[in-house]
């Protein structure tokens, strides 16, 4: 049922992407080619996906917040095209395509990611049927996630951190960071959308910082083990860059070991939920299975 579950939303999330994605307007082509770029470039598309299935999990309709679900992948994909700028991660592949500044330059590279980052609250902002009081909760919680106290601030941590040895603590608060706080941000929201209520959103915000923490982990052990074709990014970049990662923290052995138990803490505070929750439940399981 994941796959063509998966499918069908990721299905829904290009066509929204496409669609709002407002570059006609734009008076630089080159800009808006290459914000069109690095957003069509394919991608799993996860947290809008998960920012869905939580309004359904909440008891919502989904789909009524695709506008507020290409929200949060733009956010993301902006994250994606700062992260390999030549002076971050420094990484020529990206989705299977060369990274954005490869072929667009990093002057437009950083400009596409803040078109996309701005566009972002454009689309909250023209979110229907919901009201404006509850909107309002929304980009405080995403603006939150992915200013200097969450996405960026762990992102300047990784920078930091970057041939030291940190502490199990200290990359963990960096990994709920730079990863986790945008998956948060993004459950919560489809759980606000979807009209939650206390115990809800706290058994999803639960999963969601599970989700998080295993959804990284597991990218540190894929930047290790895994196949370049697969994950459409270099292997290797972290050893090259001398990052702090799970892996080069604890071993292999171990980061499999703790990605588990953070999905199972997923699959676990589903459990209020019920059957509702069937779809998020199988996404927590795709974490430690996961080849890309
Ligand atoms: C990669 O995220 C960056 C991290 C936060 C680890 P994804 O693995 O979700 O990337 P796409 O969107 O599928 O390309
Ligand atoms: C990136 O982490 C996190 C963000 C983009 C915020 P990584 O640097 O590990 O992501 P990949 O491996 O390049 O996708
Ligand atoms: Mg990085
Ligand atoms: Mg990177
Ligand atoms: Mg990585």
């Amino acid at each position: 049922m994941l796959k063509a579950e998966w499918e069908k939303r990721r299905a829904l999330v290009e066509e929204g992407l496409v669609r709002e994605l407002r570059t006609d307007e734009a008076f630089d082509a080159r800009l808006a080619e290459s914000m069109e770029y690095s957003l069509t470039a394919g991608g799993k598309r996860l947290r809008p996906i998960l920012l869905m299935a939580a309004a359904d999990a909440a008891g919502g309709r989904g789909e009524d917040y695709l506008t507020s679900a290409c929200a949060v992948e733009m956010i993301h994909t902006y994250s994606l095209v700062h992260d390999d700028l030549p002076a971050m991660d420094d990484d020529d592949y990206r989705r299977g395509k060369l990274t954005n500044h490869k072929v667009y330059g990093a002057g437009l590279a950083t400009l596409a990611g803040d078109a996309l980052l701005t566009m972002a609250f454009e689309l909250l902002a023209r979110q229907q049927g919901v009201p404006a009081e509850t909107m309002l909760r929304v980009v405080r919680e995403i603006s939150e996630a992915v200013g200097a106290n969450g996405m960026v601030g762990g992102q300047a941590l990784d920078l930091a951190s970057e041939g030291k040895r940190i502490d199990m603590d200290t990359l963990r608060r960096m990994h709920m960071a730079k990863t986790g706080a945008l998956f948060r941000a993004s459950v919560r929201s489809g759980a606000i959308l979807g009209g939650a209520d206390e115990a809800q959103l706290a058994a999803l915000t639960e999963y969601a910082e599970a989700f998080g923490l295993a959804f990284q982990i597991t990218d540190d052990i894929l930047d290790v083990t895994g196949d370049a074709a697969a994950i459409g990014k270099p292997v290797g970049s972290d050893e090259r860059n001398h990052k702090s990662t799970y892996v080069t923290l604890t071993s292999l052995e171990e980061a499999k070991r703790l990605a588990r138990e953070a999905a199972d803490r997923a699959h676990e505070a589903l459990a209020p939920l019920g059957g509702k929750a069937a779809f998020l439940d199988e996404l927590a399981e795709y974490l430690v299975t996961r080849d890309r």
